[in-house]
């Protein structure tokens, strides 16, 4: 499953648009129907209103009528891929929908793979109020 959400990111990275930073990021999440949405950053000429390819997915997944996420593929880089961190933004937003042992599989290439836990990458994360 990680080289094929490797592999989704990876084609994901192709629709993003990065005109100002020339970053361009693709993500895939599977989720717990099954089915797999995948989202690009999307960067705009106001550029705080950028929207990163992490939250693009988990959003268009969310918009679908998903409540969790199982895993989670990123594929990003300037000119090639390489390994790239989920920044802190979309790690929070990803824990809103994922537990501590969610695999974060950051991919340079369809197998060329790291893998995280969300846990490793936000540890103590704010859960709101219980
Ligand atoms: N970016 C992402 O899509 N995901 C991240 O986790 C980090 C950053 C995007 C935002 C911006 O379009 C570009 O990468 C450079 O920061």
């Amino acid at each position: 499953m990680k080289e094929k959400l490797a592999k989704l990111a990876l084609a994901a990275r192709g629709n993003a648009y990065a005109p100002y930073s020339g970053f361009k990021v693709g993500a895939a999440v599977l989720c717990g129907s099954g089915k797999i949405y995948t989202g690009a950053n999307i960067e705009n000429a106001s550029y705080g209103l950028t929207n990163c390819a992490e939250r693009s997915a988990i959003f268009s997944a969310m918009s679908a009528g998903e409540c969790k996420v199982c895993a989670i593929a990123i594929a990003g880089g300037k000119d090639e891929c390489d390994y790239t961190m989920p920044c802190g933004a979309c790690r929070q937003v990803l824990s809103e929908f994922a537990d501590e042992n969610c695999p974060v599989y950051l991919a340079k290439s369809g197998t060329e793979i790291k893998a995280y836990t969300l846990g490793e990458l936000l540890p103590y994360a704010f859960g709101g109020i219980k």
